[in-house]
């Protein structure tokens, strides 16, 4: 495998440190890239570099010469219109820089649902509703979306360099990283904590479609094994793909079940949304006081949480589930249990003492 040399852009945020974690385990030499790499697992060789500043970029990866490149990393901005001048730009620097050393053989690029649902300041207030099960070839969207724009960025250099590509469409996310953008894990594992230590519910903040309805989510690790056997197989080239757990459930289920781990009540969509965001805003020296009781991690609430987030996928107003067959009709048929997927999450931010 050591011919194989992955550069893992964004490795230690949701997606990229589980998939830095999983290409090391698959014998891959692994490089890391972020700001701030601080990279636990030593197998992974850290490279700190800021994707806006090519010149900070081209003396970070002067002796990387990656054959392998997943790119799993974005920048929240105020606006599309500023997400795409942003996002796209950390594509177009990475990729000129590798352009000049040859070596590059395939880049994956994660990028996700909005792809079909819209932008979030769309799919929140436009409505726009795809078809479920969500597929494959449905087609771009009219809104502008940085998603369409990393592609463009992609597709453009695949042509000047000659490298094969996939696109990977995770649903959310559940999986381990601490003070990244969006983690709906972490989040309802906080809350959850929260609302044992204060004695309340756990009340349901998102919309009566997403309660009702069949979802799906994507663990980091399905989502690392996806990348790397598209990496890795001849047949799964220049291809979005869709990727889920391969199971679904309804949050009418899977809410009570997270709420029985954390041994607290939960109650269900009662006719009016009840934010996180609302729920959570008055609780920052709640959780300061966890800590210090339960000799916890310091770590601030809204590091730990994005309940933004949370409340938009929770709140969409469909019910959103994803169809996989492109990837399924290769041969791609792995597949994680979705509950076992949060218990195995809230296990380990116990055992590294995150929440009590
Ligand atoms: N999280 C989800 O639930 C979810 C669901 C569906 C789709 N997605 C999509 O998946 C893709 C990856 O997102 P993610 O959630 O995995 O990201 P993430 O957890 O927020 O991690 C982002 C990573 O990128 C690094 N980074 C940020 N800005 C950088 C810069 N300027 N230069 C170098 N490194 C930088 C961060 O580290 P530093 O801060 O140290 O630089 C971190 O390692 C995105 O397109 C996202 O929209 C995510």
């Amino acid at each position: 495998m050591m011919d194989r040399i992955a550069l893992v852009v964004g490795a230690t945020g949701i997606t990229g440190s589980n998939l830095a974690q999983e290409l090391v385990a698959q014998g891959w030499k692994t490089y890391g890239l972020a700001r701030h790499p601080k990279i636990e697992k030593s197998d992974v060789f850290p490279v700190k570099a800021d994707l806006l500043d090519p010149v900070d970029l081209m003396r970070a990866l002067e002796t990387v010469y990656p054959t392998h490149i997943f790119f799993t990393t974005w920048m929240r901005q105020d606006s599309e219109t500023a997400n795409i001048e942003v996002n796209s730009r950390m594509v177009r620097n990475l990729l000129d820089v590798l352009s000049k050393k040859n070596t590059v053989e395939h880049v994956a690029l994660v990028t996700g649902l909005k792809h079909y649902l819209g932008p979030f300041e769309a799919y929140v207030g436009a409505g726009v509703f795809p078809n479920t099960p969500i597929r494959e070839e449905q087609p771009r969207l009219e809104y502008p979306n940085f998603y369409y724009a990393q592609e463009d960025e992609i597709y453009r250099a695949a042509d000047r360099d000659g490298f094969t590509w996939s696109i990977h469409r995770p649903h959310t996310v559940i999986g381990h990283a601490i003070g990244n953008l969006m983690n709906l894990g972490v989040t309802l594992a906080v809350y959850a904590s929260i609302c044992k230590e204060t004695g309340k519910k756990m009340l349901w903040p998102g919309s009566e479609a997403q309660w009702r309805g069949l979802s799906d989510v994507t663990d980091s690790k399905i989502l690392a094994q996806q990348l790397i056997w598209a990496a890795s197989n001849k047949d799964a080239k220049n291809m979005a793909f869709n990727i889920v757990n391969g199971d679904v459930f309804r949050w009418s289920w899977m809410w009570g079940r997270i709420a029985q781990y954390f041994g607290v009540e939960s109650e269900g969509f009662n006719g009016t949304v009840t934010p996180l965001a609302d729920q959570l805003a008055n609780e920052s020296q709640t959780w300061q006081d966890i800590v210090k009781k339960y000799g916890l991690h310091d770590h601030e609430l809204f590091e730990l949480t994005s309940p933004w987030h949370t409340d938009l996928d929770l709140g969409r107003p469909i019910e959103v589930m994803v169809d996989m067959a492109n990837s399924r009709k290769l041969g791609f048929g792995a597949y994680q249990n979705t509950e076992d997927s949060f218990i195995k999450l809230f296990e380990q931010l116990r055992l590294e003492r995150v929440i009590p």
